[in-house]
C-alpha cells in the first residue's frame, strides 16, 4: 500500500520502517530539518534497539520529505504521528494533529479515497474534530472529499519498540466506516498473519500468537490507549505502595511481587518496585485522562493516587539519603543512569531529573553517569550545576553514597567491590533493586534497596 507517515518520532519513525520492511510503499513527513537531514543520511535521530539496523535496510526506499503536499494526493492511507504535547492543564495539546490533518485535507485530490488514521495519542473525541477539521477545508476547497477517519492507538514501548510493532498484542482500530477498517486489516495482514520474514536481529518469539486486530468505535479507541497505560501505571505505583509498607514491616517487596505475580490475573509483569515511572507516556497520559475527566465533572482517584504515589518516590529516596548522612549539604552523591529507562536515551519525565534538582537544591555535590543520555541529560539540566562522567567507576572516588536511578545492564556486570572501595562511605541506595542485597554487602555496600 502507499502511505504516508506524518511525524518521525519515536512512533512515527518505527511505524515508517516497520511498514516499509513489510513492503508498503512509505513516504515519512517531518517538519524538522535537522531530523530530515538525518533521516536522508540513513541515520536515526532516535536511540532505539535495531532501529539503525533496519533503517539501513530500507531507508532508500523510504521518501523522506517536509511536505505534506508532496506526498498526500498519491497516498492511499496517511498516519498523523505528531506528538501531543501536555497543556499547562494536563490535557493534550492536539493542535500538532489538528494542522496534520488541515494539511492533509489540502493535499487529498477530490474523487479519491484515503484512509486517515490517527497514530498520537489523542484525548477522546479527537477523532469527530478531525472529520470535522478535514470537512472545513473540503468546504473552504468546495470540494467533495472522500476521506475516512480511523483511530489507531499506538501501544509502543521504547526499548522494544521494534519488538511490539512486529509482534503486537493486539492492534486496536477504532473507525465508524468499513472501509477504514478494511483499510487498515490490509495495511497490517503480514502482521495480523505473521507472513513476512523476521528481521535477522527479531525472530519471531517462540511462543508468539497472532494478534487479534480489535475493532471499535473511535471514542473507545482512543480511551483504551489512555486505560492501557494508566492501569500500567497504577500497577507499578500499587507496588511501589506496598514496597513502603514492606519496609515498615520488614518484608522484602520483590518476594511479594513474586508471590501475588504468580497468580495469573495478576500476572508478574509491572510489579517491579522502584523510583517509579517517567517518560513520554505514563506521566502525560495519566494527567491527560484526568484533564479529560475534569472537563466532565468526573473524579478519578485511583489515577490521583497513582500519580501522587509515584512522584513521592522520588522524594522519598532523597529524605531516606538524608536521614543516612545526616544532611546532604557538601556531600557528593554519583547518581547511576539518567535515561527514565534501560535502552534509550528519553530523559522525560524521568525520576533522575527530580532526584539531582532535589540533591542540588540541599546543597549536594552532583555527579552522574548513563551509557548514552548525558547530552540530553546535560541540556535538560543546563541551569544547576552538575559532573557528567563518561566512566562510571569514576563516580565512586570519594564519593558519600551512590543512588541507582536507571537499571542498566552494564551497571549488573559492574564490580561492585571496586565501585565501594573508592567511597569516603561505601552508601549504595539501589532505586532499581538491581543488586541482592547480599551481593552489596558482600562487596562492602551499605546497601538500601526499595521495599526490601
Ligand atoms: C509505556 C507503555 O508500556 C506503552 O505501551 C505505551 O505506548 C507508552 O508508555 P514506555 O513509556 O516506553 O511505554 O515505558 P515502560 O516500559 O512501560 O516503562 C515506563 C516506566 O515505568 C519506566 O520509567 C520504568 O522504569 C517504569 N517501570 C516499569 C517500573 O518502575 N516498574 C515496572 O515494573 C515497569
Amino acid at each position: 500500500m502507499k502511505i504516508t507517515i506524518i511525524g518521525t518520532g519515536y512512533v512515527g519513525l518505527t511505524t515508517a520502517v516497520v511498514l516499509s520492511y513489510l513492503n508498503h510503499d512509505v513516504a515519512a513527513v517531518d517538519k524538522d530539518s535537522s531530523k530530515l537531514n538525518q533521516l536522508h543520511d540513513g541515520k536515526s535521530p532516535i536511540h532505539e534497539p535495531g532501529i539503525q539496523t533496519l533503517l539501513d535496510e530500507v531507508h532508500h526506499t523510504i521518501r523522506f520529505t517536509p511536505n505534506v503536499a508532496e506526498v498526500v494526493p498519491d497516498a492511499e492511507l496517511i498516519m498523523i504521528a505528531v506528538g501531543t504535547p501536555p497543556k499547562k492543564n494536563g490535557e493534550a495539546d492536539t493542535r500538532h494533529v489538528e494542522q496534520a490533518a488541515r494539511e492533509v485535507a489540502e493535499a487529498c485530490m477530490p474523487n479519491k479515497h484515503y484512509t486517515l488514521v490517527v497514530k498520537s495519542t489523542v484525548p477522546i473525541g479527537t477523532n469527530r474534530r478531525v472529520a470535522q477539521v478535514v470537512e472545513n477545508v473540503f468546504t473552504e476547497r468546495k470540494i467533495q472529499g472522500n476521506v475516512s477517519i480511523a483511530s489507531n492507538p499506538e501501544f509502543l514501548q521504547e526499548g522494544l519498540a521494534l519488538q511490539g510493532a512486529f509482534y503486537p498484542d493486539r492492534i486496536v482500530v477504532g473507525a465508524n466506516s468499513d472501509d477504514a477498517i478494511d483499510a487498515l486489516r490490509r495495511l497490517y495482514k503480514p502482521i495480523l498473519e505473521q507472513t513476512f520474514a523476521p528481521p535477522s536481529a527479531l525472530p519471531r518469539p517462540a511462543t508468539y500468537h497472532l494478534p487479534p486486530m480489535m475493532t471499535t468505535d473511535p471514542n473507545s479507541a482512543e480511551m483504551i490507549k489512555y486505560a492501557a497505560n494508566t492501569f500500567l501505571a497504577l500497577k507499578i505505583s500499587f507496588i511501589n505502595e506496598i514496597a513502603g509498607l514492606c519496609e515498615e514491616v520488614g518484608a522484602d517487596v520483590t518476594e511479594v511481587a513474586r508471590g501475588i505475580g504468580l497468580d495469573a490475573r495478576i500476572g508478574q509483569r509491572f510489579l517491579r518496585a522502584g523510583l517509579g515511572w517517567g517518560g513520554s507516556c505514563y506521566p502525560k497520559d495519566t494527567a491527560a485522562l484526568l484533564g479529560v475527566a475534569a472537563k466532565t465533572g468526573y473524579e478519578m482517584q485511583i489515577t490521583e493516587a497513582a500519580r501522587t504515589v509515584n512522584f513521592q518516590q522520588r522524594t522519598r529516596i532523597v529524605n531516606k539519603l538524608q536521614t543516612i548522612l545526616k544532611t546532604l549539604k557538601g556531600k557528593t552523591i554519583g547518581i547511576m543512569g539518567l535515561a527514565f529507562k534501560p535502552n534509550t536515551d528519553d530523559i522525560r519525565e524521568a525520576p533522575s531529573l527530580d532526584i539531582i534538582r532535589q540533591l542540588v537544591t540541599e546543597g549536594a555535590n552532583v555527579r552522574a553517569h548513563d551509557p548514552i543520555a548525558i547530552p540530553n541529560a546535560k541540556q535538560a539540566l543546563k541551569d544547576i550545576s552538575v559532573t557528567f562522567i563518561e566512566d562510571v567507576y569514576k563516580l565512586s572516588y570519594n564519593a558519600d553514597a551512590l543512588i541507582l536511578v536507571t537499571e542498566w545492564k552494564q551497571y549488573h556486570r559492574l564490580e561492585l567491590r571496586k565501585l565501594a572501595k573508592h567511597m569516603k562511605t561505601p552508601i549504595l541506595v539501589d532505586g532499581r533493586n538491581l543488586f541482592t542485597p547480599r551481593e552489596a554487602r558482600t562487596a562492602g555496600f551499605h546497601y538500601i534497596g526499595i521495599g526490601r
